[in-house]
């Protein structure tokens, strides 16, 4: 019996190699596999396109303040014991040129919503980085804003935008955040992005309270729609000054499936191994890089403020400079036998 299940599981991912994509009982089955099957064939995907190379990408946390309210993040603006700090150009501009010496041709401005960084500072922010590394991609992280706004920034030099939709599913959405929040807008923001000509980069966590195995698809069909350049996916985890503090941390082989899965759905897609999932186990990266992952997004912040940018508890990698980091990142990356390239690291497929 156990061998006929196991037979039925590898035709399901065969499946899935052939025609990238799947019935909705399908990938509910595909979620549950327990069989590494899944990890070979969405490494070897993933080797096809990109070889044994892993990119990295320079990731600036340049503000923790943050308007919004959704119930998962530790930065939330009603966490009153939230550590706030803003990053001024010239710290940002010093981290880019930190991080160029260090290989970084891909530099990622994240932040919360911060009203404070309005469309003229960012706009200031980006052209002198663009000024700067002509060689190197921009992406940003600030959230939903205006089209007119991704527009300007888009002229200004940024070539890429993340933005996690969190879950596709409406009703999973409104319990993951305020009234405010809607699905909807961020879903609109994240084809406005493409439509402005930026890589884009969707995602959601795994394990967030109230997903269900039925959202996950909803996710995976939403990914297949908006058709992005990048997908990132880590484990929810919980933060002790959030409504969801009691909640249970997303689970590793779960995570690691929908890797997989993502490797097979779109076979060029750039999957970075999270921060998250490396909080979560200790080898949580490489075993994403093993589950078909090539991205890796080593932190650039300044030391002092690192360990201000909690979006859950016990985040690693909190007290490392930015040098030590790419070290110990290139040392793991090597012991799973892939490297890490100086590259800005681009999608290898349409642009459209
Ligand atoms: N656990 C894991 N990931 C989180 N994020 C926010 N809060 C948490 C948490 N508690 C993720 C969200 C957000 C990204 C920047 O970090 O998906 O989009
Ligand atoms: Fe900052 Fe949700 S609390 S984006």
């Amino acid at each position: 019996m156990e061998t006929l299940l196991n037979i039925d599981i590898k035709e399901t991912i065969d499946k899935l190699e052939d025609l990238q994509t799947l019935s909705r009982e399908e990938f509910i089955e595909l979620l549950a596999c327990e069989d590494d099957y899944l990890f070979e064939r969405a490494r070897f995907t993933a080797q096809k396109i990109y070889g044994n190379q892993i990119f990295m990408r320079g990731l600036i946390e340049f503000t923790s303040y943050c308007k919004n309210d959704c119930f998962y993040c530790g930065l939330r603006a009603g966490n009153v014991n939230a550590q706030r700090y803003r990053l001024s150009k010239q710290q940002i501009l010093e981290c880019c040129e930190k991080g160029h010496a260090l290989g970084f041709r891909t530099f990622v401005l994240q932040g919360g919503e911060d009203p404070f960084y309005t469309d003229d500072i960012m706009v200031e922010i980006v052209s002198e980085i663009r000024a700067a590394h002509g060689d190197c991609a921009i992406t940003l992280s600030i959230g939903e804003r205006s089209f007119e706004s991704y527009e300007r920034l888009f002229k200004a030099g940024a070539d890429r935008y993340l933005l996690r939709h969190e879950t596709a599913n409406e009703q999973h959405y409104a319990l993951l955040h305020p009234q405010k929040m809607s699905c909807a807008n961020r879903k609109k923001c994240l084809y406005e992005l493409k439509e402005i000509g930026y890589q884009v980069g969707c995602g959601f966590m795994v394990g967030s309270p109230n997903q269900t195995l039925d959202n996950i698809v909803d996710d995976l069909f939403f990914i297949k729609d908006l058709k992005p350049q990048m997908v990132g996916i880590g484990p929810f985890l919980p933060h002790s000054d959030t409504p969801f503090k009691n909640d249970t941390p997303g689970n590793l082989r779960l995570t690691l499936n929908i890797l997989a899965i993502l490797r097979l759905l779109q076979p060029n897609l750039l999957i970075p191994a999270t921060t998250a999932l490396g909080t979560l186990d200790f080898q949580g990266r490489e075993l994403g890089i093993l589950a078909g992952a090539n991205v890796v997004m080593p932190n650039l912040s300044p030391v002092d403020v690192r360990s201000k940018y909690l979006l859950y508890d016990n985040k690693i990698c909190t007290g490392d400079e930015a040098a030590e980091c790419v070290a110990c990142m290139q040392r793991r990356i090597q012991s799973i036998g892939y490297e890490i390239v100086v590259s800005r690291g681009d999608w290898r497929g349409y642009t459209s």
